[in-house]
């Protein structure tokens, strides 16, 4: 049986490529209801490069002030084998082999939307599909960082704006927050635990990452927080030690950032009795088997939903008419035959389930 994080990527991918004329069908509704994780924190706090970590790869535009000025909708699909690449959904045909050239199409794209002005953002996501052998099956969102204040020239509602945006995605039941917060600054003071909160207090959905664990004062140490002591949350706290600015200056590969990492933790008195469900590998993992776990959770209602999708797409196509020449009939086809399948597996996985087998 093909992969259920896989599948559901086909159906978000499929409902994005249809746009605007989704608004007419169930399509936003589906979209909505399938699970998803958000990368959500401050601004510098770390969340691109926990999720550079988590992918293993260098992709993202980084530096100072807002980078991420667009939702990022990342997909990793785990390939068998063969080299790696990546693909936007704004450009389907093109495959991207050199990571650098990945970086600048976020940045290209994030201006063709937004303006060159770094002070705009816009709610419009970017969609980025990674194949790699080294990934596990995932989507994540990356979002921008939660600001205190406007700086230089920005609008004053752009504090809200970001914090809107965000709010947009993890306020869904579906989504599942990636909170990051810094360990070197004071936890009662984390945007991304604040908003988390609200939106999900009793941290059933809420996996908490702690960054920068490397940079904390001298004689402090996080064993608290990774413990559950400061804030408590459903899943056990993860802490990660990224690459630092200096690192990245003098370009230390993914790799050897990732084996440092591994030996910070197992190394050091004070973690080394954590260190097993410590670091990127180890996220990277848990949040795949998470969100496997939730998509078997929310087979029923999503099957109920891909039922009312298919009757709403036929009876649009009935409307359109037939035969079907116009990009949107193709469109919209071909999300009634992913639809198709998706029903197709789903009564498979539950039958299995009746006869007591697991999948
Ligand atoms: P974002 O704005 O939340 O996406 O944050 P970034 O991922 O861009 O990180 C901001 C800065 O903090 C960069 O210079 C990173 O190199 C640095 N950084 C992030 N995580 C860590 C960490 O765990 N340890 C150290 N030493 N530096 C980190
Ligand atoms: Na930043
Ligand atoms: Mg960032």
């Amino acid at each position: 049986m093909e992969n259920l994080i896989t599948l559901v990527n086909k159906l978000q991918r499929a409902c994005t490529a249809l746009g605007d004329h989704g608004e007419e069908s169930a399509l936003p509704t589906l979209w909505d209801a399938l699970p998803s994780i958000a990368v959500v924190g401050g601004q510098s706090s770390g969340k691109s490069s926990v999720l550079e970590s988590v992918v293993g790869k260098d992709f993202l535009p980084r530096g100072a002030g807002i980078v991420t000025r667009r939702p990022l909708v990342l997909q990793l699909h785990r390939i068998d084998e063969g080299k790696e690449y990546a693909e936007f959904m704004h450009q389907p045909r093109k495959r991207f082999t050199d990571f650098a050239a990945v970086r600048k199409e976020i940045s290209d794209e994030t201006d063709r939307e937004t303006g060159r002005s770094s002070k705009v953002i816009s709610t419009v996501p970017i969609h980025l599909s990674i194949y790699s052998p080294n990934v596990v099956n995932l989507t994540l969102i990356d979002l921008p960082g939660l600001t205190k204040v406007a700086v230089d020239g920005q609008p004053e509602s752009i504090v809200q704006d970001i914090e809107a945006m965000v709010r947009s995605y993890i306020e869904k039941p579906n989504c599942i927050i990636l909170a990051i917060s810094p360990a070197n600054q004071d936890l009662a003071t984390s945007d991304a635990i604040k908003i988390s909160r609200e939106v999900d207090p009793r941290g059933e959905r809420t996996f908490g990452v702690l960054t920068k664990i490397d940079l904390m004062d001298q004689g402090t140490n996080a064993v608290d927080i990774l413990e559950g002591r400061s804030y408590k949350l459903q899943f056990p706290w993860i802490g990660v030690v990224n690459r630092s600015q200096a690192d990245i200056n003098k370009s230390v590969d993914m790799i050897a950032a990732r084996r440092r990492e591994r030996e910070y933790f197992s190394s050091s008195p004070e973690y080394k009795h954590l260190s097993q469900r410590m670091g990127s590998e180890h996220l990277g993992k848990v949040l795949s088997k998470h969100l496997e776990t939730v998509i078997k959770s929310r087979i029923p209602g999503l099957q109920s939903l891909i039922s009312k999708t298919i009757a709403d797409l036929e009876a649009e196509l009935s409307r359109l008419g037939r035969p079907i020449a116009t990009d949107t009939g193709g469109k919209l086809y071909m999300i009634m035959e992913i639809c198709r399948t998706f029903d197709q597996i789903f009564k498979e996985h539950l039958d299995g389930t009746r006869a007591g087998g697991d999948k």
